[in-house]
């Protein structure tokens, strides 16, 4: 390994974005490779975060209005600044509720069975969440999940195929929603090509863009996808539980939300207080209830680094690290004796921004034994270590040490000495 110290060494000199590390506070003794779960804070975030709370302290209710970026118009301003990471035209992009809540949103208005057209699109590998709300939403609507869920099936229980996908887009199809980047296996679904083929055949198209979002140069509009979410506490290091993002194409600003609340209101007239809902026709509609600005607070400085960093310099590095770290992989874990192998497509147009890492039997235990060593990766089920190097604040270097904790684990068989319990967040 000694040549790929070097490599890595050579690889971190001549990063251009080397420098944002500073600007983060990484856990002490600590390679934090779980960034596509949980971002870590830098200092801008805390910067706003700390003068939001101060402001709350000296301004009370006058906040609202009087704050440097008025609470009233909070959310408003947070997804103009995140439009350009995502490709979003003026009003199209709101921060607001969480993802799983926006897709509850955005379902429930835009799906529309009419005996015909009954059935949603989604797949067998989507998160959890977005299956629990699809089959919610079906059920909302006195149909059956079981005829009306639609999930087109992975041969290698990894990976989807496109075309696979849209050949499942049938006449009997209402509505397709579908992940950018799959949470466990980190392929990057073709969105521009899903979106040309729904519409071809005259069907909305949402996605899930969680694992994307602040990683990945998106061109929404452009594609011409009809809506989307996204949460901002992965890449975009909003912080736990921080707001997320709705994602609407101009041409439904004249729809109406159906889960309506007084924050999608028309700002200037919110407080005539009428009980006639008139909608603000954009994604701004879509809004609920009271903005949780506390919780926003954070995502302005961090997205400011972000935006300073740059989308498509971020995505360049994210690709390299990602690279290094396969090559790493398939030189000193895949195949044996140590029998890992690598489930995330190595295309750089079909991977997202983490690899994921599987081994036969001992994936858990494995992922113990790392953390016991100060690297951070996550788990998923069936046996898949995540490792996510965050183009912000990751270096070569981490990933050099990742793959040599891996190896030295293995060989000691230090995982052995580790617990088979799960706990209650892996
Ligand atoms: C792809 C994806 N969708 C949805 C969610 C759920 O998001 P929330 O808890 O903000 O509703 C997650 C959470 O990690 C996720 O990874």
């Amino acid at each position: 390994m000694d040549h790929q110290y070097k490599k890595a060494r050579e690889l971190d000199n001549k990063d251009p974005l080397a420098g944002f590390r500073q600007r983060f506070h990484i856990p002490e003794n600590t390679i934090y490779m779980d960034g596509n779960s949980l971002g870590l804070l830098s200092t801008d975030a805390e910067h706003s975060l700390h003068r939001v709370m101060n402001e709350w302290k000296t301004l009370g209710i006058k906040g609202w209005t009087d704050s440097k970026r008025p609470w009233f118009h909070f959310a408003e301003g947070i997804g103009e600044m995140a439009s350009g990471l995502v490709g979003a035209a003026p009003g199209e992009l709101i921060l607001s509720g969480s993802t799983t809540v926006n897709i509850h949103a955005l379902i429930s208005t835009f799906y529309r069975p009419d005996g015909k057209r009954n059935c949603i699109l989604a797949d067998e590998l989507n998160f959890p969440s977005d299956i629990y709300a699809l089959k919610g939403q079906i059920k909302q609507k006195e149909l059956d999940p079981q005829e009306a869920l639609l999930l087109a099936k992975s041969t290698d229980g990894h990976t989807l195929d496109e075309d696979r996908i849209v050949s499942m887009m049938t006449p009997d199809v209402a509505l397709v929603w579908l992940p950018s980047v799959l949470y466990a296996s980190g392929q990057l679904l073709d969105m521009e090509y899903l979106t040309r083929k729904a519409h071809a055949r005259g069907i909305p198209i949402g996605f899930d863009c969680s694992h994307s979002a602040g990683a990945i140069p998106h061109s929404l509009s452009q594609w011409g996808v009809d809506f989307a979410t996204f949460c901002s506490y992965k890449y975009m290091n909003g912080g736990p539980g921080s707001p997320a993002f709705l994602y609407l194409n101009r041409r439904h600003f004249q729809t109406e939300p159906l889960m309506a609340g007084w924050f999608g209101y028309q700002k200037d007239k919110q407080f005539d207080m009428s009980l006639h809902f008139e909608p603000t026709p954009s994604a701004g509609g879509w809004q609920i209830g009271t903005p949780n600005i506390l919780s926003a607070a954070a995502l302005e400085g961090s997205l400011q680094l972000i935006l300073e960093a740059g989308i498509e310099r971020i995505r360049d590095k994210s690709l390299g690290l990602t690279a290094y770290l396969m090559e790493l992989i398939e030189e000193e874990l895949a195949g044996l004796p140590h029998g890992f192998s690598v489930v995330t497509p190595t295309e750089p147009r079909h991977r997202g921004g983490h690899i994921a890492l599987t081994h036969p039997t001992e994936a858990f235990r494995i992922n113990q034994a790392m953390k016991a060593r100060g690297i951070i990766p996550d788990f998923r089920t069936p046996g898949i270590i995540r490792i996510a190097p965050v183009a912000m604040y990751n270096s070569f270097m981490d990933i050099w040490e990742t793959v040599s904790a891996i190896r030295e684990i293995m060989n000691n068989r230090e995982y052995l000495a580790c617990d088979r319990e799960r706990g209650e967040v892996s």
